[in-house]
């Protein structure tokens, strides 16, 4: 987890084909705007999609979101054009391409050498344009380490569950809800963490798919929940009423986010100065690996805009204190400050 965190809580899906979400889409309070070329635009209207994409993209007004489109995926017809005429016409406003369907290690590898190719055309920044590679069926799931190995681009792992649900039989219609019948705790725990570990073995973010049913918003509060607690950074959304749900459930909660920032004050104040590396704070014994899930918390909290209110306090050291036997001299929180 890198200590300088871009939060993807929220990634909106807006429909490339649809000028007037295309319009809505700005200003909204997503981490991430995605613009779609894909399963939302129907064969006929992609070439409309791609040129009102390449224009909204043109017009910028997206604030500090990030940016990405989600192209066709790699085995298909429009795929070529919407890398080419997206990114040489716009790509100066785009962060990432989202390629979807991803089964294999050369999708990826293709899609890094078209971009490649086009940066050194246009004179844009080589590499910046970034990759986010949905995992969607289980020739991908198969393959998602190599995957995730394949590019210095990639930025994340995005599981797809509509697709994923298709592709292993799933006998479910309710995408990223639980299947009826299946009698054990998630369904998708197993592609969920599968895709998690291969995100995060190759630096990766890991984002959580849509849950189509709009208007249930506490089965969208749930599912959101868990694969936020399993580690998972976001989860796309597909109406702008679903982002407040899904950035609270994905946002630390706030005496989390102090006792983290709490834990890394004391840590670097107990190393440093004390030269210790496992000490007690507040009743709880903290070490390296402490520090190390205080990071993630704490850049998460910071990147969602959590606020600290209070300070370490590093304690008066005492003759006796300071020869104090291991784990007996308690940091304190200052409280307000
Ligand atoms: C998203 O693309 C999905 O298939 O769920
Ligand atoms: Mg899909």
């Amino acid at each position: 987890m890198p200590e300088e965190y871009r939060p993807r809580r929220s990634c909106l899906a807006v429909p490339g084909s649809s000028q007037r979400f295309l319009d809505k889409a700005r200003g909204l309070a997503a981490d991430e705007v995605f613009l779609d070329l894909e399963d939302a635009v129907a064969p006929a209207a992609k070439e409309t999609a791609r040129r009102n994409v390449i224009a909204a993209l043109n017009a910028g007004g997206w604030g500090g979101q990030l940016v990405a489109v989600r192209i066709n995926d790699a085995a298909t017809r429009w795929a070529y054009r919407d890398v080419a005429e997206v990114v040489a016409a716009a790509g100066r406003g785009l962060d990432a391409i989202i390629l979807p369907k991803v089964t294999d290690p050369g999708h990826v590898a293709w899609l890094d050498l078209m971009l490649g190719q086009i940066e050194q055309d246009t004179g844009d920044e080589p590499g910046r344009i970034g990759i986010e590679a949905q995992i969607e069926d289980a020739r991908g799931l198969a393959k998602a380490d190599e995957i995730a190995a394949t590019s210095p681009r990639l930025r994340a792992l995005v599981f797809g569950p509509a697709d994923f649900m298709a592709s292993v039989g799933m006998r479910s219609l309710r995408v990223g809800a639980q299947p009826a019948g299946y009698v054990g705790s998630d369904a998708y725990h197993y592609p969920l963490l599968r895709i998690l570990v291969a995100a995060r073995a190759h630096g990766l973010a890991a984002i959580d798919g849509p849950y189509l049913v709009i208007d249930d918003l506490d089965g969208l509060a749930e599912a959101a929940a868990s694969t936020a607690a399993l580690g998972y950074d976001g989860k796309w959304v597909l109406h702008p009423g679903q982002i407040d749900v899904v950035n609270r459930a994905f946002s630390p909660g706030q005496d989390d986010y102090e006792r983290a920032e709490l834990i890394l004050d004391a840590y670097r104040y107990y190393t440093s100065v004390e030269h210790r590396g496992a000490v007690m704070l507040g009743g709880e014994m903290i070490d390296e690996a402490s520090r190390k899930l205080a990071l993630v918390v704490a850049a998460k909290g910071r990147a969602a805009g959590l606020r600290r209110s209070q300070r370490f306090e590093a304690p008066v050291t005492t003759p006796s204190a300071e020869h104090a036997p291991f784990g007996e001299s308690p940091g304190q929180p200052a409280g307000e400050s």
